[in-house]
């Protein structure tokens, strides 16, 4: 079996660049389940009702979240409803939401798990201790566990897809934006990436209009962070095949598209 996962959706260029490419890439690989990090959908920071609903009927099945999970009023009114959405599971208990969801393929079951750094991001709950948790509870279901970490810094990420490895099916990062050419399969048998990219705007940085990143640096005056609506548009994605019984890993790729990298069908 296959899953697919598309890397932070930046706002309305993501979301459509999910909408046109979604069908093709689904049409190359055949994954048995799609997951979207959905944490940047709405203007680049957090998500709305409307998306969430709009990822799953473009044929998403899991959408998952980060530090923006939470800048979007709307969200606190529909996240406990949102039955195949999640946020990181190490945000202070009794948060609203949750951080793992299992699907039922076929008769196949699935988990996924969402969870958060805390190098250079907001102080929250030790993802370490709280994977060994949530893992203890997946396996009584399934050996297929995928995990979305989000976070900024390379070496925690590293250090979790170590800690992992071999006992969840696939591991890959988001939040940077930028992807990682370190896709591999660690000895136990589990799929890693440090990050899989975004998916949005081509020219800006990290999605957002370069001019006001560019005068941020030059001038550390505030700055209004927007969006890049117009021009060229990147999809990336990070595609694992995982054997239905033992739940490892056995092939990985990185999804890339832009005009420097087209796409194959
Ligand atoms: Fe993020």
């Amino acid at each position: 079996m296959k899953i697919l996962f598309i890397g932070d959706v930046v706002g309305s260029p993501g979301r459509d660049m999910v909408q046109d490419y979604l069908p093709k890439l689904k049409e190359k690989y055949r994954p048995t389940v799609t997951i979207i990090n959905g944490e940047n959908a709405a203007s680049g920071k957090g998500i709305t009702e409307k998306i969430y609903k709009q990822f799953l009927e473009w044929g998403a099945q899991v959408v998952t979240m980060g530090n923006h999970t939470w800048d979007k009023k709307e969200i606190f009114e529909f996240i406990d409803d949102a039955k195949y959405m999640i946020r990181p599971a190490n945000f202070p208990e009794n948060n609203p939401g949750k951080g793992i969801v299992y699907l039922n393929v076929n008769g196949t079951e699935i988990a996924v798990i969402n969870m958060q750094g805390r190098t250079f991001l907001p102080v929250i709950d030790d993802p370490f201790q709280k994977m060994d948790l949530l893992i203890e509870e997946a396996k009584q279901r399934t050996n297929i566990i995928f995990v979305d970490f989000h976070g900024e810094a390379t070496s925690e990420k590293q250090a979790m897809g170590w800690y992992v490895d071999g006992r969840v099916s696939a591991i890959v990062g988001t939040h940077t934006h930028t992807q990682t050419a370190d896709e591999r399969i660690l000895p136990g048998g589990t799929a890693y990436i440090s990050d899989v990219g975004m998916t949005g705007p081509y020219d800006g940085i990290l999605g957002v209009n370069r001019e006001a990143v560019m005068k941020r640096f030059l001038t550390s005056m505030p700055v209004r962070f927007e969006i890049t609506k117009e021009g060229r548009t990147q999809l990336n994605g990070f595609v694992v095949s995982i054997d239905k019984n033992s739940g490892k890993a056995t092939k990985v790729e990185r999804i890339m598209i832009n005009e420097d990298h087209p796409f194959f069908g």
